[in-house]
Parts: structure tokens; sequence; C-alpha cells
């Protein structure tokens, strides 16, 4: 655990010294779970929107995108259900006058049992050496089945109370495990609440004239109310999608994790209109091409899983997370919902239009049946960047930190560097500089020694530094060094372009899907 939380405090330190995340309005000593995207974040963000949106939208035909607004009719959070229904149970401790979510209490206590755990696994492993097999061992070991029965009986009653509205049973099941307010020890609680998540605010000049409406807590409904809309002058045909990615706001309780849990964050959603009858076919095609998404990036298999949910919303007949090891332990990143017609429904009762689809091969006119898959960005940025944050012991005793971003996301695909500040390499290293720009995103660095460049560069996740030195201006080479593996090769200047590209475009990332 301690390990755990070391880890994620460099985390947090390294996203602010080189120029990844900031907390927003820092000078004022910031805003609770809200952060700003710095030079080389925005970059990384970027790229990851655009590898989402290339698979999503641009290699499929019949998947479009939109971008809908921020603010939307009040009555669509009303036939979403979120005004009735998007809340988090909270709860208070009367001596700390901290304020916890119930759930999260609850399931942190069940993550402390998982880290026994993963504790007994370790100490087998290390006895059993080579032949240690962890399914087994996970199967059958008495202690770790007894730490595997609890949580699954209490994170069953939770979901349970949850579902029935038994906060009374939230607050018992707290005070059963005897849980203790993380910050001070106190048991003293109040009752559970439910607490709405929406942010609201108001349109319009005077007090009288002006309307309530919402920050969009999710970027789903800007689709469904846009269904008929892009069906009709995109003339697509069921089975399609519609795809966007922005901003979702959300009045979260608990504020950490840093941008795992943010109040404004951003989503990448598409919703896939499929003919009723055929959705279960969909949605574990969904799940294993957003897996495979995920694996393309090549950040280890045995770093994702799929979560399937027991208790579904009122509105789905299936839904998985793809939960991802973070720093923390492994938490959702991505959710795939097969969310029936429950929202086009909904949304054709409180509006009165009809939101149905001919389907000329059947002769008749449906609901389609939807499935969802939805990622948060942040949550996706926060994956990759700690995956990729790591210290390495070099073969001469000493160590670096080294940022070992998918190539294809990094936000400096190359470092140009002359050797030194005059005889002319400047000049050349600006020429390279200046081709290359064209095609990737690079930078320019001349300022203390090499080696101490390569070291910056190694921690700001450039895959590729590039030196300009006294033989390039006889024999236009450079030497051209490889962030991961340190190999440094003599590269003719004008081979540098397709040499990059090899390791860094799209479509070769993309492929391994
Ligand atoms: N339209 C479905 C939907 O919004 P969700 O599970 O509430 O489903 C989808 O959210 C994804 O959005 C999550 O898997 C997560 O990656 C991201 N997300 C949700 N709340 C978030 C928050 N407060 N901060 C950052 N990301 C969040």
């Amino acid at each position: 655990m301690a390990k755990q939380e070391d880890q994620f405090k460099k985390v947090l330190s390294h996203a602010k010294e080189y120029g990844y995340v900031f907390q927003s309005s820092e000078i004022y000593d910031g805003l609770s779970a809200v952060y700003d995207y710095a030079q080389n974040g925005v970059e990384l963000k970027k790229n990851i929107r655009e590898y989402w949106w290339k698979a999503m939208v641009q290699m499929h035909e019949n998947i479009v995108g939109i971008d809908a607004a921020i603010l939307m009719h009040p009555t669509t959070w009303k036939a979403s259900g979120h005004v009735d229904a998007f809340n988090d149970p909270l709860i208070d401790n009367k001596d700390s006058k901290k304020r916890y979510r119930a759930d999260v209490l609850i399931e942190d206590y069940c993550a402390k049992i998982e880290a026994k755990i993963d504790k007994e696994v370790a100490k087998a492993a290390k006895r059993f050496g080579d032949a240690f097999n962890k399914e087994e061992f996970v199967a059958t070991n008495g202690r770790v089945i007894g730490y595997q029965e609890k949580i699954n009986s209490i994170l069953s009653r939770m979901a349970s109370s949850l579902e029935k509205e038994d906060l009374a049973d939230v607050k018992a099941l707290i005070e059963e495990l005897e849980i203790a307010d993380p910050l001070t020890g106190s048991k003293n609680w109040t009752e559970v609440k439910q607490f709405n998540l929406m942010f609201g605010t108001q349109i319009g000049a005077s007090a009288e004239s002006s309307t309530q409406v919402y920050l969009r807590p999710e970027t789903a409904q800007g689709i469904f109310v846009n269904f008929l809309n892009v069906q009709k002058t995109g003339r697509m045909k069921v089975p399609f999608g519609i795809a966007q990615t922005g901003k979702a706001f959300r009045n979260e309780i608990v504020a950490r994790q840093f941008i795992f849990r943010m109040r404004e964050f951003e989503q990448m959603e598409m919703q896939f209109f499929v003919k009723p009858g055929t959705q279960k076919e969909w949605y574990e095609n969904w799940k294993e091409t957003r897996m495979k998404w995920h694996l393309s990036l090549g950040m280890g298999t045995e770093n994702y899983r799929f979560h399937d949910h027991e208790k579904l919303a009122h509105y789905a007949d299936a839904a998985s997370d793809i939960e991802f090891k973070f720093p923390f332990g492994f938490k959702e990143l991505e959710g795939i919902h097969s969310r029936t017609d429950f929202d086009l429904k909904a949304h054709e009762a409180h509006s009165g239009k009809k939101l149905q689809y001919f389907d000329h091969e059947e002769n008749k006119s449906y609901v389609p049946y939807v499935v969802e898959t939805s990622i948060g960005l942040d949550r996706m940025f926060l994956a990759v960047f700690s995956h990729s944050l790591q210290e390495e012991e070099l073969e001469n005793g000493t160590t670096r930190t080294v940022l070992k971003l998918p190539a294809v996301l990094a936000p400096f695909k190359a470092a140009i560097l002359p050797l030194v500040k005059k005889d002319g390499l400047p000049e050349v290293a600006r020429d390279i500089l200046n081709d290359l720009k064209w095609d990737f995103n690079v930078f320019y660095d001349e300022k203390d020694a090499v080696g101490k460049r390569y070291r910056r560069q190694d921690a700001a996740g450039t895959p590729f530094c590039i030196t300009v030195d006294h033989d390039t201006l006889n024999d236009k080479c450079v030497t051209i060094r490889h962030r991961d593996t340190m190999e440094q090769k003599r590269v003719a200047i004008a081979d540098l372009k397709e040499l990059i590209n090899a390791e860094v475009a799209v479509k070769n990332w993309l492929q391994k899907m």
C-alpha cells in the first residue's frame, strides 16, 4: 500500500514538473478536483483523443461524429433520469466534519482486504518460485478464499441496499465493518443521504425570466437527442454509430486521486444504434473491439480486466467495465453498456417527437437499441502517464527517470540537439527541425551538456533525440538515440522522416488491433 502511494506521489509531482498537469488556479491554492493541462499534457491529451477518434470514427464507414453543446434543454435531464436519480450516497463524519461517499468508504475497506490477498499471493510466489500457479493458489488457498468471500458478501449487500434505496442499511454496514474516518479514525457518522451530482446554472438576464439549466454530466444525451437528425441527414442505416468527445461535469463528493475523479472532465463516447434483438451480439463485439484498442498501445494485457456488472442500472440489459491497474489498484477506465431503447423512448415520451428508424428490409419502424462505449479521456491520460513513468537502474549503477509513453501518443516525437551552441551546429539543427515540423511535433534544445539533455527528454517522454555534431557538417548524418533502449545509431538526415514515422504513425499502432 505504502509503495503504491509513493508511486502515485511520483506520478503527481512528475506531471507538474514536466509540464503535463497543473492544479487549476494554483496561485489561489487550487480548486478541488479541477485540473489544467499544461504544455505537454495538452499534446498527450490531444493525441489520445485523436487515437480514439481515428479508431472509432474514421476507421468505420458506419460511425460519424458530432459536437453537441454542453448546455441542453433542461427536460433532457428529466428524460434521462439524471434529475431524479443521478445521486451518490454521502455520509458525514460528525467529529471531523468531513464528507465521504458511503459506497467508496465500503469499497476502500474491500480494497484493503484485496491487498491482503495480493500479499498472500506474493508470499506464495516467493515460496514456490517457478512452480507457482497463481490461478490454482487463489482457487484453493483457504485464507484467500475466505478474504474473497468476505469481499463478495460486503459488495453484494451494499449493491442490494443501494438498489433498494435502503440507505439505513448502508450506514449499518459501515458501522458493522467498523469503518473509521480515514483522516481522523472517528466512527461517529451521520445518516447516509442522497446527493445529486449535476451542476446547475441559469440562462437569462433577470431572476424572473431565467431558466434553470445543467452542465451536462455525460456527453451521451447530446447524441440521443440528435439521433434522428444525424440518421436522416447522414442517410445512416442501422446498425450505425454516433461518436463525440467533450467536457462533462459532475459535482463529485469524493474529490481525490488526481485526474481519476474530477469535477470537470472529458468523455469520449459512442452510441451504436442496433436492431432490437441484436444488442447482445453487438455488446460482445464492442467489448472485444474496445479491449483490442487498449491493448494496441502495448501497456500489458495483465494490466486490464473486464468487470461485468451483476447489478444493472434500470435501463441496461448488460454492462461491463474495462478496468486498468492504476497505481492505486484496478479501477474503471471505460464502460460498455447495452442501454436497450430506454433513452430514445424516454426522449420520445418527454418531447412528444418520434425517434424511430424506418427499416426498409423489415418494412417497419422501430426504436433502435443502443450499445454504448464510454471512456474518460482524463482517466485514459492517467492510465497512460502512470504506466509509462518508470525508474530504471542503469548498468553504470546510476538511475534514470523515463516516461515510456507509447510513441504514437508522445507530445513531442523528437528533440533536435546541436552538440554545442557554436560552429554552425545550431543552424543545421534548426534546418532539420524546420523540415521535420511539417510532419511531427518536434522540440529544439541547446542548453546544457548533451547527456543532461537526453535525460530531460527521457523524463519528458520524447521517443527520439537527434544530435547534430561536427561530423554532420560533412557526412550529412546525425546520431539518433532511442528513449527506451538508449541505443544510438548514425543515420542520414534524409532518412529521419521515415525512421520516426515507422515508430509514431497512428496506422502502425492501430493495425495491431
Ligand atoms: N454515458 C455513460 C457514462 O457517462 P459513466 O460510467 O458514468 O458512464 C463513463 O462514465 C466514463 O467516464 C468512466 O468510465 C470514466 O472513465 C469517466 N468518468 C466518469 N466520471 C468521471 C470523473 N468524475 N472524472 C473523470 N472521469 C470520469
